[in-house]
């Protein structure tokens, strides 16, 4: 652990304090004046990186910064490691060999059609739904439904994952830690269940990720260790179902509160593709991805040792006014938008980019397409660390005369 010979310095922010949809962003952007490199005593203390290149500098030099220490802030994994994201390259390497083929723009654009028919088939649900909440009744069964469909998960084990991932969710988010090691557990025994009946009935791994997992070989040639085999999968099992959820929430809010911009986009839909690269560098879905310094660094003057773990908000860089001029603000066509964070940097950056943003266009082409209006019908709930965004979105739907 820390090599500190002198006490932390005082807190400068508390991340357990009560927060609502707008507040941390309002938070993130004080912190990025006052106190870049903040420290919190939450959770057995952190530091906390908020500007856009200290948050990308430490994404991208994974010989200083790791994240097989601690990959997220609260530290939730209580069960062995879970590759891609908790090995550092160059173990990382065969685990992302195997994943991103299965995730290549190639792979992705055929399946389109199916999940057109899945998110169709959930707006036909939402519209018949009295006082619908889109997280509720939308968007968390589309990100499980579309995983199904990648996975090539039969519909009884995508229920259960649904139901688990689920609990899994509600478990994270109201910190409940014997919740937490409970349902993550039964999510292991989804991963396990899946392995076995894929070794015994192989898949073409062209196309069936466990099937590519078990086929993979390491940089020794040698077949990928069961028990990594067993955490990739239970690790995407999280990673691919939680954060669409919430973007899809997120951009509800903000396209209700801004009916202009939500006819604009309903009218002309050609321009959501960049309308989306926007929307996810405001409503980035993570902010305590984590680091742990290999060396002392000193970063804009705090000092941090080895072994401290760092809290690296994407969600705060994507906004950090240096990089990106009124930052708050929805701007089409930002010229720099590619400089946006919203899948990471560096050999962890998304590997679900390609599926998140097809099931997030379509998404939004079809909720615009199908209704002529969406407000708010209260208050959106608030996610809480390591996530960042809306949980419940509850609104009032106009249909289209036609959907
Ligand atoms: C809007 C949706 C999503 C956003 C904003 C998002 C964002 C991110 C970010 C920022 C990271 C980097 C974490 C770090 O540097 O520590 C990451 C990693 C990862 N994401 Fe996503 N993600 C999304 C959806 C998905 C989906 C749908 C999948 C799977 C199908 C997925 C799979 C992964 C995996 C496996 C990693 C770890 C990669 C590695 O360690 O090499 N994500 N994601």
């Amino acid at each position: 652990m820390s090599e500190r010979d002198v006490p932390f310095p005082p807190a400068d922010f508390d991340p357990l304090a009560p927060e609502s949809f707008d507040s941390p962003h309002a938070l993130y952007a004080d912190m990025r004046e006052r106190c870049p490199v903040a420290r919190a005593d939450a959770w057995g203390g952190f530091w906390a990186f908020l500007k856009y290149d200290d948050v990308q500098r430490a994404a991208t030099d994974h010989r200083t910064y790791i994240t097989s220490v601690q990959n997220v802030i609260p530290r939730l994994a209580f069960t062995g490691r879970r590759p891609p994201l908790h090995l550092d390259p160059p173990e990382h390497t065969a685990y992302r060999k195997a994943l991103n083929p299965l995730l290549s723009a190639e792979r992705v654009a055929r399946l389109e059609p199916q999940i057109r028919r899945i998110i169709t088939d959930l707006i036909d649900r939402l519209l018949a739904t009295p006082e619908p909440d889109i997280c509720r009744d939308f968007s968390s069964h589309m990100t499980i439904r579309v995983f199904a469909e990648w996975m090539n998960l039969p519909i009884e084990e995508a229920l259960e994952l649904a139901r688990v991932g689920r609990d899994f969710n509600v478990a994270v988010q109201s910190a409940d830690d014997a919740a937490v090691r409970e349902t993550s557990l039964k999510l292991y025994e989804i991963a396990r269940a899946l392995i076995a009946e894929r070794r015994k009935t192989p898949q073409d791994p062209e196309t069936d990720p466990v099937s590519a997992l078990l086929a993979a070989r390491g940089a020794d040639g040698q077949p990928l260790p069961e028990d990594m085999i067993v955490g990739t999968v239970r690790q995407v099992l999280v990673v691919g179902i939680i954060a669409p959820t919430i973007v899809i929430g997120s951009i509800t809010v903000h396209l209700a509160r801004h009916q202009d911009l939500q006819q604009t986009l309903r009218t002309r839909p050609e321009l959501l593709p960049s309308a989306l690269e926007e929307f996810l560098r405001l409503y980035m879905p993570y902010r305590g991805f984590a680091r742990t310094t290999t060396r002392p660094v000193e970063v804009r003057g705090r000092h941090i040792e080895p072994g401290e773990p760092i809290a690296i908000v994407f969600a705060s860089a994507c906004r950090d006014e240096s990089v990106f001029p009124d930052p708050d603000e929805f701007i089409l066509d930002r010229p720099n938008i590619g400089e946006s964070l919203a899948f990471g940097r560096g050999p962890h950056n998304c590997v679900g980019a390609g599926l998140a943003r097809l099931e997030l266009l379509v998404a939004l082409q079809e909720l615009l397409r199908r209704t002529r209006r969406i407000e708010l019908k209260g208050e959106p709930l608030p996610t809480r660390c390591p996530e960042i965004g809306a949980l419940s979105v509850p609104v009032h739907i106009d249909p289209a005369p036609d959907s």
